[in-house]
């Protein structure tokens, strides 16, 4: 955010969508660990992301909403997000519910968001869908297909149990930080395997009971 050129802008930006899949906390934790990377956060929320954060958070999207940098009203696609000549580093829909991802996967986008994210592979700049429902049919796995074909990289909410958590905050991280790492950040909340987990241990015949964590 420094220079006054601009240079460094795109990769301090980047765009976080949050849509009403099960899961908005995985997007509410991606705004504070972006304040926290001191990284500039555009924040676009579905109606129903709004609803969903009723029912699964004590927070109101107003509460949500200050935690981002910016923000833009689902509808407005004059937005700078809607447009490819605004530049940023990249999206990130988290959770991303598989209407999202249906408008993205055909490029009919009705929405700010699903535009930005139209925008972010149309300018080849990584797209991240942390596409959350179960059990999945035969038209959600063609989507997710389409979108892996067009550039967009799925990434499922799924916990990793290698990393030892203790508590659902500790899965949300881990999952918050593997979002990150596409983009190259080292938050330091992320567990990772051969440096804080396992360390020494591989290649042994048996792993050994487990360590507790300090
Ligand atoms: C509490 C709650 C949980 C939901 N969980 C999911 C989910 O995990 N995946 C999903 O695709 N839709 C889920 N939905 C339904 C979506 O919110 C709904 O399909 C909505 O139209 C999605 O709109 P959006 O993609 O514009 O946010 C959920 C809805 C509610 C209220």
């Amino acid at each position: 955010m420094t220079a006054k050129n601009g240079e460094n802008w795109s990769k301090q930006r980047l765009i976080v969508g949050i849509s009403g899949a099960s899961g908005v906390v995985l997007g509410i934790r991606l705004l504070e660990a972006l304040a926290e990377l001191e990284t500039e956060s555009h924040l676009v929320m579905s109606k129903a992301a709004e609803m969903t954060i009723g029912y699964e958070t004590p927070l109101t999207p107003r509460d949500v909403r200050a935690k981002a940098a910016h923000t833009y009203a689902i509808g407005d696609i004059a937005a700078p997000l809607a447009s490819g000549s605004f530049k940023t580093a990249g999206m990130i829909v988290a959770p991303c519910s598989v209407k999202t991802m249906a408008e993205i996967a055909t490029g009919v986008t009705s929405s700010l968001l699903t535009r930005a994210a139209d925008v972010t592979l149309k300018e080849r700049r990584p797209l991240v869908l942390v596409v959350r429902e179960t059990p999945l049919h035969l038209g959600h796995l063609r989507s997710l297909t389409q979108l892996a074909e067009i550039g967009a990289i799925i990434l499922p909410p799924v916990p990793a149990f290698y990393a030892e958590p203790h508590s659902l905050s500790d899965m949300v991280d881990q999952m918050v930080g593997r979002m990150l790492d596409v983009f190259g950040y080292n938050w330091p909340q992320v567990r990772r395997w051969g440096e804080d987990l396992a360390k020494g241990r591989r290649g042994n015949a048996k792993a050994g009971p487990r360590q507790e964590r300090p």
